[in-house]
């Protein structure tokens, strides 16, 4: 072979052995079998080699110092011999760790990193290691905890706590193997002030105080760690029926029984559709405003915000959402946060099932075009970030909290409406309640989704998985060329009389008449036609600025603000100062800062409200506001 030719035959090898490795890193996007041996992103723990089956907290809260402190004892599986047990920690003071037999065993913990927190590695002795303790205590700034004066709760008599451990928080009050693939079941014995009631996601929940002030509690179900849930404070229960009640103060009691008095009927609704409800009893716990979320599903006991209580139940959605996530998310978990479209998709869609069933299709058909107006100003919002907007995500080295958005939920959600859609409605329940039965109490990958669609929707057959067209919703971005827009008749009429009314030609008597979700979609097809004049002539037929409906306030704001409407002003700030929950502060404060003089009041009511809201609210704002 001559040099040329030598040379040529080496650029061609280079090249192939490029292209082959493109590939290679193209297909290590995807997601992972769960069986392969693989490190979790956002964990430290050492899973593939022991992990934790069972744990047993005894913690004291004490108030003033807000630290959790006592000790965890974690059991053991061992997977392979090994002679350590890696943690994830973050801001925890460990005082020792002990072993099965009492004896101390040498620990190191890392300096934080940006995202995971801090590696515990602890020393074993081998296999014979059944169970370690370690003696504890949480900082006062543990991200998971919001510690809640007196005076900023209803009753303004005593103090509240309570955690938030999804994504990636229960580091900072348990230290544990945080990752959602490791699935423990748990018991507690939590010590606090005898004046106030302790509440976990667990069986144990009382409804009155001890005068110990000693609870325990006991969660027999294998959960991932970010499903750990804790709250203390001045809390009475009314129960709704045999498996459901509701947690709140005592002085907003009341309207909370009012507003979730159809929570059986969700209960039975969703049995009916995705099969037997499967941990016991199905309460919900009503949270302080600065609750981060609009509700987080803790087993047994759903999180939620009071921002949902607005007399007329029309935001029962969202219950109905955390109540789906009972099937999705809890029973059948992502096994990675860049699955979380497993866990959030089928709930979107779980929910929409639910809501169907209760209050028909015209109800539904609301839902899901709201979700498709969400769905769309996220994916402009992720212009520049194309791979953020796949249903498989790669949030290595990023906070997961970043890549949460609605493409998760909306995205996930009509993705497995196109499977129903071209598989029939009975076929997809009929899968539905397989997935859930097949994968309970288990942590489940992408890749196993779509086999499990392979096998019992394709039976098998590649060129039917391949008309379905999975691997281009969930490893490409963006929705599909040929996406179908989803339609509500209620939602057209109320964006029809947004025309009316930029004509002139509106009948106040429409908007009387409007749902909450109808008021939303009419202020949304405003947006951008109007000037401060057009705001002022719609104050008159309609009193927004007064609305006591967040979800609808929140819509008037975005579009009013971003206009520099004056009169939005004083709500806007009234809005920021009453509410921690993520969904409105983000775009409340992101209309403000679109003018100059909204960027005053954004700037001067962050820094006076900044203290009350929660760590996870504060790290999506400090972005934003910069400090
Ligand atoms: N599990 C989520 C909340 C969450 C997600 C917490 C990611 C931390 C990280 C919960 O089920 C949820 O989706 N809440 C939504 C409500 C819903 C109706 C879309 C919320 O809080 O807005
Ligand atoms: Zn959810």
């Amino acid at each position: 072979m001559n040099k040329k030719n030598y040379y040529l035959l080496a650029c061609i090898w280079l090249l192939f052995l490029l292209i082959t490795n493109l590939f290679s890193c193209q297909n290590k996007k995807k997601s992972m079998a769960k069986n392969d041996v693989w490190q979790d992103p956002h964990s430290y723990s050492n899973h593939q080699e022991v992990r934790v089956r069972h744990l047993d907290l005894n913690l004291e809260i004490d108030f003033e110092r807000r630290i959790l402190s006592g000790e965890v004892m974690l059991h053991l599986d061992y997977l392979k011999s090994t002679d350590s047990l890696v943690l994830d920690g973050s801001d925890l003071k460990i005082q020792y760790v002990t072993d099965d037999n009492n004896k101390p065993l040498s620990f190191v913990v890392s300096s934080p990193s940006a995202v995971k927190g801090q590696r515990i590695a602890i020393g074993l002795s081998g296999k014979e290691t059944k169970w370690v303790k370690v003696k504890y205590q949480t900082s006062p700034d543990a991200e998971a905890l919001q510690w809640i004066p007196a005076a900023q709760t209803a009753g303004k008599k005593h103090p509240y706590m309570f955690s938030q451990s999804q994504a990636i928080l229960a580091r900072s009050w348990v230290p544990i193997q945080d990752c959602p693939i490791v699935r423990f079941t748990y018991t507690a014995r939590i010590k606090t002030d005898p004046k106030l009631l302790v509440l976990m996601s667990a069986s144990g929940n009382s409804g009155s105080k001890n005068d110990s002030g000693v609870y325990s509690f006991e969660m027999r179900s294998a959960i991932p760690s970010y499903l750990m849930a804790i709250a203390a404070g001045d809390l009475s229960f009314s129960s709704i029926s045999d498996r459901c009640g509701i947690y709140a103060e005592p002085v907003s009691l009341s309207k909370s029984v009012n507003e979730f008095a159809e929570l059986e009927k969700m209960v039975v609704a969703a049995e009916a559709l995705f099969g037997p409800y499967r941990w016991g009893r199905y309460d919900l716990l009503v949270l302080p405003p600065s609750f981060p979320f609009g509700g987080m599903e803790n087993p047994r006991l759903t999180f939620l915000t009071p921002s949902v209580i607005v007399g007329d139940r029309s935001l029962t959605s969202l219950v109905a959402h955390e109540l789906a996530h009972s099937w999705s998310g809890n029973l059948v978990t992502n096994a990675s946060w860049n699955d979380f479209w497993l866990n959030e998709g089928f709930t979107v869609y779980c929910e929409r099932r639910i809501m169907e069933e209760l209050y028909g299709k015209d109800f539904s058909d609301m839902l899901e075009v709201l979700g498709y107006q969400d769905l769309k100003s996220e994916l402009s919002d992720l212009k520049e970030q194309p791979r953020d907007t796949w249903l498989y995500l790669n949030l290595e080295e990023r906070n997961p909290d970043d890549g949460m958005n609605d493409i998760a939920y909306e995205k996930g959600y009509f993705l497995l409406k196109h499977i129903e859609a071209h598989v029939g409605r009975v076929q997809f329940d009929t899968f539905l309640n397989h997935y859930f039965d097949r994968f309970a109490f288990q942590s489940v990958t992408t890749e196993e989704f779509i086999e499990t669609v392979f096998e019992k929707i394709c039976k098998g057959d590649s060129s039917k998985l391949k008309e379905l067209e999975l691997e281009h919703w969930i490893y490409t971005p963006g929705l599909p060329g040929d996406f179908d827009e989803p339609t509500s008749t209620l939602l057209t009429k109320a964006e029809n009389n947004a025309k009316e009314f930029l004509n002139g030609s509106l009948d106040p008597a429409a908007l009387k008449m409007f749902h909450p979700f109808q008021h939303i979609r009419f202020l949304q097809s405003l947006d951008s036609k109007m000037d401060s004049s057009g705001f002022d002539r719609l104050e008159k037929l309609y009193p927004y600025s007064q609305s006591q409906n967040p979800e609808i306030l929140t819509a008037w704001l975005m579009s009013s603000l971003s206009v520099g409407y004056h009169k939005a002003f004083y709500p806007a700030k009234n809005l920021l100062m009453t509410t921690g929950r993520r969904k409105f502060l983000v775009p409340v404060y992101k209309a403000l800062l679109s003018t100059e003089q909204g960027k005053i009041i954004a700037v001067s009511t962050y820094i006076e409200a900044r203290n009350g809201y929660h760590s996870v609210a504060v790290s999506t704002l400090d972005k934003l506001l910069h400090p």
